[in-house]
């Protein structure tokens, strides 16, 4: 499974990279207005910095939501750097955008995923990644982790090469239970990747075994 990190914190994405675990990265319009990015120039040379530090997928998301306006965008985007990931949200125009990338050999990423039959119609349109929002979806009392499962069956039933992303992952049970589903990958903030180190008897084993070396070489 891949370990996308979900943020456009130049920091936690340079952190995770001296990890070593890290495949790729993805970003939304509400991470880059976090950061504080704003302006066509400054988001633009954000992106090509995120490129230069993981060596990996990095998803942008275009703002348009015409066909025109998307093309145009994504474009763009995709000749700042070839790990560029178009993301592309989940709407009637968006699916004709994501076919016109695929034909043109750019990848997609369809985000906004909320339905197994959103991702089947991202799928046939030939999106590289779909992301279904597992937090989102628990948020008003659905169950994220089944519409990953529902996706990962389907895809599996047809040999789909769109790969499950599961996106909006906001805790180490919701990516371990991903990682059983079969999803490909997971996206999420640095501290669910760093969550995965902890269990107490590790710490309490290793702080026996430094003790009984102390003793042992004193
Ligand atoms: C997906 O790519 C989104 O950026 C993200 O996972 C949304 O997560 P959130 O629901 O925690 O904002």
């Amino acid at each position: 499974m891949k370990f996308f990190l979900d943020t456009a914190n130049l920091k936690e994405i340079q952190e995770a990279v001296e990890l070593g675990v890290l495949d790729g990265v993805t970003t939304n319009p509400s991470l880059m207005a976090k950061e504080g990015i704003k302006g066509t120039d400054a988001v633009m040379s954000h992106y090509k910095q995120i490129c230069e530090i993981v060596d990996g997928d990095v998803s942008a998301e275009v703002i348009a939501t015409d066909f025109e306006g998307m093309i145009r965008e994504g474009e763009a985007l995709a000749e700042l750097h070839p790990n560029i990931v178009v993301k592309v949200p989940m709407i009637k125009e968006g699916v004709k955008a994501i076919r016109y990338f695929s034909d043109k050999g750019i990848k997609t990423n369809c985000t906004l995923i909320f339905s197994a039959g959103q991702a089947l119609l991202a799928a046939k349109a030939g999106a590289t990644y779909v992301s279904p929002f597992v937090g989102r979806l628990d948020d008003i009392g659905h169950d994220g982790l089944q519409l990953v499962q529902q996706i990962v069956d389907i895809f599996s039933n047809y040999g789909y090469p769109t790969q499950v992303l599961a996106a909006s992952v906001r805790h180490v049970p919701h990516l371990l239970q991903c990682a059983e589903l079969g999803a490909d990958v997971v996206t999420c903030p640095l501290s669910v990747i760093t969550g995965l180190l902890n269990h107490p008897l590790t710490d309490k084993g290793l702080a026996t075994f430094l003790a009984d070396h102390q003793k042992a070489n004193s």
